[in-house]
């Protein structure tokens, strides 16, 4: 698994399994660009009918389908689209919403787990004074909410926000990238979710194990729209059966083994808890995403990812936290490597917290500092540091630098 023992980074880093490297050498396939790639088409057909919708379309990325998707619902000029703050859409996904379709966001603050009710909807629904005009074209909401700690929003929940948006004539978009993990975990249908929006999109290169593509999902003339979008973005490709068809498997494999992710999320988050007690609620852990709030406990979450992976663990920096994903190539020895790993970590802060007996001993102040969000001398990991560096700093850079997770 690349460079790393126990790749946790997320669940897009899987390699496609033997069944899927079968149906990949024997897929039929044709130019997709002219809609005659029998195998896109089944992975389409397919996709239509697990989510309930009339028609699918099979696109490269998740990033891709969704602002297909968003574009399909703008009534004029200046399109502004309510979403959660820390949704997919509005972090990774502004600037090519911005620079690809014109559209702003209105964004609402979700409680603890990113979750939005129907009353902050309907509030941001609200004509804009003085002129009394309706702003808002589209309201987005995410499920499982990835950057907010895998968390699902029920169809209860889904269905009320729905209400509000159609009081307001509005249609709702779903980035569903992980919605067979909400599904599983809340035991609902996806289809049941995907009644409640207009439109949605769902990956099957993440959880569900494919390597590549994701699919737009609606109402068949919407999706008509959908593919002429697809080849405004430049994503017409063409043999595209060859990855439909590790699609095909996915769909057919990944939802009957998502439960196995979330048992080992929530043995991973225990695990981490234990060694790193304060870090980590693990019952909050609801699907495959298991968030360790190390700064909560003094430590900074870039070093504890940078002592992750000398052990051979990959994890990411994600809303401030150190963010690790399960998914079909991790196994429970995987997760038990993995909370071994956590413990050297946390034995290591703790020993570097530890004073010297002797003032000779040539171990300066902690690089996981309690007293201050990093060191300046702490001990070196990277030999490459430029001198007078200082950690600080250099943590500090590469947050900023460090492109969010996917
Ligand atoms: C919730 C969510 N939506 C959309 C995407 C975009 O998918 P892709 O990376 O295939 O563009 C991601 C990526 O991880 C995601 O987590």
């Amino acid at each position: 698994m690349g460079t790393y023992l126990v790749d946790l980074r997320s669940d897009t880093v899987t390699t496609p399994s033997p069944a899927m490297r079968k149906a990949m050498a024997e897929a039929e396939v044709g130019d997709d660009w002219f809609g005659d790639d029998p195998t896109v088409n089944r992975l389409q057909d397919r996709a239509a009918e697990v989510t309930g919708k009339e028609a699918a379309l099979y696109v490269p990325t998740g990033t891709m389908a969704n602002q297909i998707a968003l574009r399909l619902h703008f009534r004029g000029t200046g399109h502004l689209v309510v979403a959660e703050n820390r949704a997919h859409v509005t972090t990774t996904e502004v600037m090519s919403a911005a620079a690809l379709s014109g559209i702003a966001f209105k964004s609402i603050t979700g409680d603890g787990r990113g979750q939005i009710s129907a009353d902050q909807v309907r509030l941001a629904l609200e004509p804009d004074e003085p002129y009394d005009v309706e702003v808002v074209d589209l309201v987005s909401v995410e499920n499982t909410h990835g950057h907010a700690g895998g968390t699902v929003m029920s169809v209860e929940d889904l269905r009320a926000i729905r209400k509000v948006a159609q009081e307001a004539g509005l249609p709702v978009h779903m980035d569903g990238a992980r919605i067979f993990n909400a599904a599983v975990a809340s035991g609902t249908d996806v289809a049941e979710f995907c009644a409640e929006v207009d439109t949605m999109m769902f990956c099957v290169s993440k959880g569900l194990g494919a390597p590549i593509g994701s699919l737009v999902c609606g109402p068949a003339d919407m999706v008509r729209e959908a593919r002429r979008l697809k080849i405004l973005f430049g994503g017409a490709w063409r043999q595209a059966g060859v990855v439909a068809a590790a699609g095909l498997v996915a769909l057919a494999e990944g939802p009957t083994r998502l439960h196995e992710d979330h048992v080992r999320a929530r043995r991973l988050a225990e695990g981490v808890a234990e060694a790193l007690p304060g870090s980590i609620d693990p019952p909050a852990v609801e699907t495959n995403m298991v968030y360790a709030d190390t700064e909560a406990v003094g430590m900074e979450p870039l070093e504890a990812i940078a002592r992750l992976k000398e052990q051979g663990v990959g994890a990411t920096f994600v809303s401030g936290k150190v963010r690790m994903v399960t998914h079909v190539d991790v196994t429970d020895q995987d997760i038990e490597t993995a909370i071994a790993a956590w413990r050297t970590v946390a034995a290591a802060a703790r020993e570097e917290d530890t004073p010297r007996r002797s003032p000779s001993a040539s171990h300066p102040a902690s690089a996981w500092s309690r007293d201050g969000p990093c060191s300046t001398t702490g001990p070196s990991r990277s030999s490459t540091r430029p001198p007078g560096t200082s950690r600080c700093r250099e943590l500090s850079r590469a947050r900023t630098r460090s492109p969010t997770a996917s």
